[in-house]
């Protein structure tokens, strides 16, 4: 085009770019940031394994024995991540899930065993839920036609987190999604004069199926899906509901799950949790992993920037924590500068 018949074009007046130029500048003004004591590393133990057991839907991770969790778990400490969420598959389960609240349950030995090497090292966390331990797969205990039993599951929780509490737990990860949970295990902790003990509500947790992947990793025997308790991922305001009442029950954290879809509502637990003064976590689930890596092995997607990216987004929602399977390879990188 002729240049006297070209449009005339604005001079910009302001310019962002000046501040994206260098990497200098870029480091300078980022907003989000990130350590490796901000990241809590997610491991799975099962009973009766001779040898660590890779997870096929999430390369890299493994369903450790006792040795290699506890091998695991020194790496993780001394690479300076800030804690440990603990998920156990016993050798035998029943309607009860009675392996789960039982001294010699897998859950409690590996908690026990990780609390003598480390104690206060790091901070030791338990799932506190039924469905690795339940024959049915079920997060709580199920009355007779079948349907998940809220009110007599409490009382399985308050068992599991006395014995979660007895092994060495400072935190217990109440991601079962029942009614009353953080209440009824603040009370049962209370009232065995165990003061100490913390509740990390799973305050909204939905149901996804980004914990695909999680149903290898725990040998899930679920027929079905959790849409009765786990809340639908049409709905936002119900979160705020849900991260008010694990607050007022007592939670000393509480989380959302999973993380990447669920931005808008980290965002508004995120501004439950700073105006109520409690810490709030993000957990970067099983399936948004393995959608990185599948990708990433393909050659779709360039893996370690897209780690960081999504890492970078879930903070940036107001997340101060992040549970992520990639915490020790994250906080290995944060050391080199990588
Ligand atoms: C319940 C629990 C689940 C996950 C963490 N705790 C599975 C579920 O609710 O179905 C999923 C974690 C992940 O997918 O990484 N014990």
């Amino acid at each position: 085009m002729p240049a006297a018949e070209r449009p005339s074009v604005p001079t910009p007046i302001d310019r962002p770019r000046r501040l994206r130029r260098t990497p200098a500048l870029r480091r300078l003004v980022a907003q989000t940031r990130w350590q490796p004591s901000d990241l809590v590393l997610p491991m799975f133990v099962k009973q009766e394994l001779t040898e660590p057991a890779p997870l096929a839907s999430m390369p890299g991770v493994q369903q450790h024995t006792i040795d290699s969790l506890r091998r695991a778990a020194e790496q993780a400490v001394t690479a300076g991540v800030g804690g440990l969420m603990l998920f156990g598959i016993p050798a035998e389960r029943d309607a009860v899930g009675s392996q789960a609240d039982h001294p010699d349950g897998i859950l409690n030995v590996a908690l026990r065993a990780l609390k003598s090497d480390l104690g206060d090292a790091t901070v030791l966390m338990a799932d506190l839920c039924l469905d690795e331990f339940t024959d049915h797969g079920h997060c709580g205990v199920l009355t007779a036609d079948g349907a998940v039993d809220n009110d007599a599951t409490l009382v399985r929780y308050a068992d599991m987190a006395l014995a979660q509490a007895a092994s060495g737990a400072d935190l217990l990860g109440t991601s079962g999604m029942m009614d009353g949970q953080v209440a009824a295990v603040r009370a049962a902790l209370d009232e065995a004069g165990d003061l100490d003990t913390g509740v990390f509500g799973y305050a909204a947790k939905y149901a996804s199926a980004f914990y695909g992947p999680f149903r290898e990793a725990v040998d899930s025997a679920l027929q079905g899906d959790r849409r009765t308790y786990q809340q639908d991922p049409a709905n936002r305001a119900e979160a705020t509901r849900e991260a008010l009442l694990d607050i007022a029950e007592g939670a000393d954290l509480v989380m959302v799950k999973p993380a990447l879809g669920y931005l808008d509502i980290l965002s508004d637990v995120a501004e439950i949790g700073a105006r109520a003064g409690i810490p709030v976590a993000a957990y970067q689930v099983s399936g948004e992993y393995a959608m990185v890596e599948a990708a990433a092995a393909n050659g779709w997607i360039d893996r370690d920037r897209a780690i960081v990216e999504t890492v970078t987004a879930i903070r940036r929602a107001g997340t101060q924590i992040v549970l992520t399977y990639w915490a020790v390879e994250l906080a290995e990188r944060f050391a080199t500068g990588a």
